[in-house]
């Protein structure tokens, strides 16, 4: 069996500035070789101009959503071919905040993955339980559920990472026990269509807590949010997923 590469993804969710591209910089020039992939993935505003200053630097840039369609009179989206076209490798999609802020559908979710693989980025596909779901017992059933109908025809290692966030974890503070993040992580990768597919956690990862999360058998690497912003912290993750 193939093993998941090992991937540490930031995202800047609706935060950065220009200004902020030093703030990336500073990141990229604190990394020496990693043996883990790096990603970070920026509003939409910033791609181009992230992807430039970062260029021959390990760190590759991504989108935080992208259209299902193709191109047309879609006004306010971004293609998926758009975000190639601007130096994105790889794009966030069914994060919870889009899911719960715009309705997105695991439907949608799949199609706008398959319009990122026709343009040859890689979907980062998210999934995760609302605290009221896990508390009611549900939380394998509502992450396997978005799995199957998240995932679209051809999901391979190579076009495809999932991200397992607890929606109650994102941005609080607040983690699920370890032995709770392996057993959905254990669930899902027993339910991937190639085994090799790489699974992050995400929710309030800190420099603090990374190693112990990363030591967890199915954990591949980390979809990190607020800690993203900081290269100091960012960096201080990383080096933690390189040493797992
Ligand atoms: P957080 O966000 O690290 O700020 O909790 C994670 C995410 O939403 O991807």
């Amino acid at each position: 069996m193939t093993k998941a590469c090992k991937l540490a993804a930031g995202n800047w969710k609706m935060n950065g500035l220009r200004a902020d591209l030093a703030e990336a910089r500073a990141l990229a020039s604190g990394l020496a070789s990693p043996s883990c992939g790096v990603l970070l993935c920026p509003p939409a505003t910033l791609i181009s101009a992230m992807a430039e200053s970062l260029a021959g630097s390990v760190v590759m840039v991504g989108g935080q959503d992208c259209a299902a369609q193709a191109s047309g009179a879609h006004t306010g989206d971004i293609s998926a071919q758009m975000l190639a076209d601007s130096g994105a490798r790889h794009v966030i999609l069914g994060h919870s905040e889009r899911r719960a802020d715009h309705g997105e559908s695991s439907e949608l979710v799949a199609a706008k993955a398959q319009a990122a693989h026709d343009a040859g980025l890689v979907a980062i596909i998210c999934l995760g339980e609302t605290e009221a779901e896990r508390d009611a017992g549900q939380t394998l059933d509502v992450v396997l559920g978005q799995l199957a109908a998240s995932l679209p025809q051809g999901a391979v290692a190579a076009n495809t990472v999932i991200a397992y966030e607890p929606v109650w974890a994102i941005g609080t503070g607040r983690t699920p026990t370890l032995a709770q993040i392996a057993e959905v992580h254990d669930a899902l990768r027993a339910k991937l269509p190639d085994a090799a597919i790489s699974l992050l956690y995400g929710g309030s990862v800190k420099p603090g807590n990374a190693a112990e999360i990363f030591a967890i058998a199915n954990v591949d690497g980390a979809l990190v949010g607020g800690a993203s912003l900081k290269a100091a912290d960012f960096g201080a993750i990383i080096a933690a997923l390189d040493a797992a």
